[in-house]
């Protein structure tokens, strides 16, 4: 007899190799590497190596990853033409979205999908979305747009075509952190559609547009421009603790706390709070970190009890606003480094496939009769 689990709470629904959560402790790694290391030491191109190999890279292996990964940041001429075109009012995730959908157009064989085809496709892809958003977002702001530049790594690039002028090492550093704690996360909910689509035998581009289209949603990775706006909604300190106290008495949710896994503080909030409140000492931004720890001590407080706790999603915020990224920009962020997540669970699926086709249970009447329509 199959058991009803709403939401697939507590479902273990595939395997994989790549990350490792303790919900309990609050731990997350990275094939066996705990996020703070790689958060402190590692690179997002060496991040996205070890999820989709197994094993960190040796420096020869590395600068191959790069090298290639480098070779893709170029998108087609005829998509800077698609995103002139493109309303300037359109939100960033619709426009991803319908881009990565767009790229299997200008690849030749956009369907096949054995495992070294996916790949192909997934290092393209992870190399094109940064250029696709930093082309949208000067376009819409009618400036001109910024070629990559394949002497700069994944992270120096982004800052470099959005804003034109290279990043501080400082303010590279930070996004890429962001970048290496947002990679993977276990069957969150939009890894789950990739594997989803993939699990048909459909293609690279449908699985990630179907992941990019679940991340938006505000009970996931559209929960950091949720942040955002609580906090620009907060007047000043003081407003911080009838704000929140009020929400929860109208059982609203406070956005960037609480996980379907996490019950103790997610982890990369820890690593990202670092970064929040080195970045907005260093930006003039104090009053956002602030009132981020004041939400916390009041959550704290309030419904620790309950397991809730702040997610990644708390502070990558207050980070985002301080590398000067425009509040619409944030969800983008996590859909450019979850990406790497994504692909290496395509990869893994196609690997060990079976189709998934969960059951429905059926709360509906039988044998009802049919009335004709003059009848009824
Ligand atoms: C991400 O899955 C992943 O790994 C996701 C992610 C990743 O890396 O891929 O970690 C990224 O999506 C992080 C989560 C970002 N979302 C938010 O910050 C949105 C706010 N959070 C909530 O909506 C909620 O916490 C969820 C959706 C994240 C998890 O919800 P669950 O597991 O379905 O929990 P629930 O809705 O059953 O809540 C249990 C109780 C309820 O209270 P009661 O009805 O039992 O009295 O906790 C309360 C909820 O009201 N609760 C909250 C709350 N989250 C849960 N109360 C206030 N504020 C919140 N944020």
């Amino acid at each position: 007899m199959s058991t009803y689990a709403k939401g697939l709470e507590g479902i273990i629904a595939a395997e994989t190799n790549m990350s490792w959560i303790d919900g309990t402790k609050g731990i997350l790694e990275y094939v066996g590497i705990n996020i703070d290391e790689l958060a402190q030491k590692s690179t997002f191109e060496e991040t996205v190596y070890l999820l989709w190999n197994g094993k960190l890279p040796k420096i020869n292996e590395l600068d191959e990853f790069t090298r290639e990964l480098r070779s893709h940041y170029r998108i087609p001429d005829v998509m800077k033409e698609r995103i002139a075109r493109i309303p300037k009012e359109v939100e960033p995730m619709h426009m991803l979205r319908t881009l990565i959908s767009e790229l299997s157009f200008y690849d030749p064989n956009p369907n096949d999908n054995d495992v070294a085809s996916a790949r192909q496709k997934a290092i393209r892809v992870l190399g094109q979305a940064p250029t696709l958003v930093a082309a949208f977002d000067r376009s819409r702001k009618g400036l001109e747009l910024v070629e990559p530049d394949t002497e700069l790594g994944f992270s120096q690039n982004f800052l470099y075509m959005l804003n034109g002028k290279k990043p501080t090492d400082t303010m590279a550093k930070a996004f890429d952190i962001c970048m290496i704690t947002h990679a993977d996360h276990g069957l969150n909910n939009s890894t789950f559609a990739a594997r989803v689509v993939i699990s048909t035998l459909s293609d690279v581009y449908s699985a990630l547009t179907a992941a990019v289209g679940s991340l938006r949603g505000p009970l996931h990775g559209g929960a950091n421009e949720g942040v955002m706006k609580m906090l620009n909604e907060i007047p000043t300190i003081e407003d911080v603790e009838p704000y929140i106290m009020n929400k929860l008495k109208n059982k609203e949710r406070i956005m960037g706390f609480g996980h379907r896994v996490y019950k103790a503080k997610d982890p990369r909030a820890k690593e990202l709070q670092k970064l929040a409140k080195q970045l907005a000492e260093d930006t003039g931004n104090s009053d956002l970190f602030l009132k981020s720890k004041k939400i916390e001590e009041i959550m704290e407080r309030e419904v620790a009890s309950k397991g809730i706790y702040p997610n990644v999603d708390f502070y990558s915020a207050t980070t985002y606003h301080c590398i000067g990224l425009q509040l619409d920009l944030f969800t983008p962020m996590f859909a450019m480094s979850r990406l790497g997540g994504w692909s290496g669970h395509i990869i893994e699926q196609l690997s060990d496939n079976r189709l998934f086709r969960p059951k429905a249970q059926f709360v509906g009447e039988h044998n009802v009769p049919y009335i004709p329509i003059q009848e009824r």
